[in-house]
């Protein structure tokens, strides 16, 4: 697709309909100044005929008709225009002016005036002829006054009309053209700055951009700009304290084995050298299960848009997480039930992270639940949300940690040796990128700790 100018979209929004309104208005101006100059001629010539009507007179008889200057007169121009005029008798004799022109091409039937067109030794002629009334007996009838006059002056009069009006439409197109294309200039500049501004900053530099400057139509975008500028500074900070707290929790584990390595090397003792060689065992398993942690946070951060999702039984996903922890569960003499009411509890989404957050809610539950304790995972349906609860008999959670506990790295007062602080910060990006919500609460009376996570069920339309 062309890029799209603003300035060039406004500009055309302005000049064709102007255009085509001057167009118009161009033509009927013409035919004004054509009907002006056609009333004009036409009034002249009539009033000419008439003084030249009035003028025939009887003697002895015999019908005469002296031109009177006046008849004349009024034609007076600065053109060579020719008048050319002709008197008939009622019988058809030619009294006055030239016989052989401006013949009208038939008699006037009553009073009214008839307009034609005619020539005169070549020339374009416009002429009206009028009927007089004899009052005689020896010539009864009426008399027949024709005027003429060639269009020089005519034609002048109306190019001189229209001309005038012609210049004062260009002038006014003109003024609108450049006055439009000045408030342009001057109503985008506050837009061409911004953009100037955009591309020449420091990408590092994430400033606001004052919103003051442009007009208040284009307000709204500029602090949707910085709100956008913003959101992804603060995800940059969360990014960067991400990667810092990755690389001290990596850190410390390796300086661990790292020790453990050196020891175990000067070590002469075969006995006491396997003894080493099991704990370095356990510090790679945890170094293992921090990376893939590590990855599953990433894998559930990628946001909802870019999941491949599906429809997904999640009780079944739930059960199958929970055989997987069931050998857990027994070392640690921990009674790990599972309960599902009803059997469409399907909801859309990724297979292997609806599986990830039911592992780690139920782990949790096993790992802080003292040995001989109970852990019980339900799901089942509340209005149009898929419910699942883990509940266990624990120490349950304090007040002022429950929200801290979904950060990263995170860990309780009397944390697990083998946790990472990153399980309940991936279930919470998970249940966020399905759309649903994660809440924890203590157990009354008894101790312990529930764990709500809402999805919303599928229904077949979504697909
Ligand atoms: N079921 C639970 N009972 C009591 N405390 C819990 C439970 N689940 C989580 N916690 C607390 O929340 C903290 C954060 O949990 P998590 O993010 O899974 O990290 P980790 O388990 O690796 O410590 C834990 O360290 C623990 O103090
Ligand atoms: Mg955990």
């Amino acid at each position: 697709m062309a890029t799209r100018s603003l300035q060039r979209e406004l500009l055309a929004w302005l000049v064709v309909p102007l255009t085509a309104v001057v167009s118009f208005n161009v033509w009927t101006t013409y035919k004004n100044a054509e009907e002006t100059a056609n009333l004009i001629t036409d009034r002249t010539l009539l009033a000419s005929a008439r003084v030249i009507a009035e003028n025939i007179r009887e003697n002895d008889g015999v019908l005469e008709a002296p031109i009177p200057p006046a008849a004349l007169e009024m034609f007076a121009s600065d053109q060579p225009d020719r008048v050319v005029y002709r008197v008939t008798t009622p019988r058809g004799q030619v009294i006055a002016g030239y016989p052989d022109v401006i013949a009208p091409p038939g008699q006037p039937a009553d009073l009214n005036p008839v307009y034609f067109e005619t020539t005169f030794r070549d020339q374009p002629v416009h002429a009206v002829a009028i009927a007089q009334p004899m009052v005689s007996k020896q010539n009864p009838g009426n008399a027949m006054v024709a005027v003429g006059q060639t269009l020089r002056g005519h034609d002048k009069l109306m190019t001189g009309l229209w001309l005038k009006a012609l210049r004062d439409q260009v002038l006014l197109v003109a003024a609108a053209g450049l006055l439009g294309v000045f408030g342009l200039r001057r109503g985008l500049a506050p837009i061409l700055r911004l953009r100037n501004d955009v591309m020449e900053r420091d990408p590092a530099e994430l400033k606001p951009f004052a919103a003051d400057t442009v007009q208040s139509e284009l307000r709204p975008l500029v602090e949707a700009l910085n709100e956008g500028f913003n959101r992804i500074q603060r995800q940059m900070a969360t990014q960067r304290r991400f990667v810092a707290n990755a690389a001290h929790q990596l850190r410390t584990p390796l300086a661990l084995l790292k020790t453990q390595v050196s020891v175990g090397l000067r070590e002469r003792d075969i006995g006491t050298k396997d003894e080493i060689l099991a704990a370095v065992d356990m510090s790679v398993d945890g170094m293992a299960r921090l990376s893939n942690q590590l990855l599953s946070l990433a894998r559930a951060e990628q946001g909802s848009s870019s999941l491949m999702k599906s429809s997904v039984d999640f009780s079944a996903v739930a059960r199958d997480a929970l055989e997987g922890l069931a050998q857990a569960a027994l070392s640690r003499n921990i009674d790990l039930g599972f309960e599902s009411e009803g059997d469409d509890l399907i909801v859309w989404g990724h297979p292997t992270l609806l599986r990830e957050l039911v592992v780690n809610v139920v782990d949790n539950a096993l790992r802080y639940t003292p040995q001989g304790g109970s852990v019980t995972a339900r799901i089942g349906r509340d209005a149009s949300w898929i419910v699942l609860q883990v509940e266990d008999t624990g120490p349950g959670i304090a007040e002022g940690d429950k929200e801290k506990v979904f950060e990263r790295f995170y860990r309780g007062s009397e944390p697990d040796s083998e946790g990472t602080g990153l399980g309940l910060a991936i279930v919470r990006e998970i249940v966020s990128s399905h759309d649903g919500e994660i809440a924890l609460a203590n157990r009354k009376p008894l101790p312990g700790l529930s764990a709500q996570a809402k999805l919303p069920a599928y229904q077949a339309a979504q697909a």
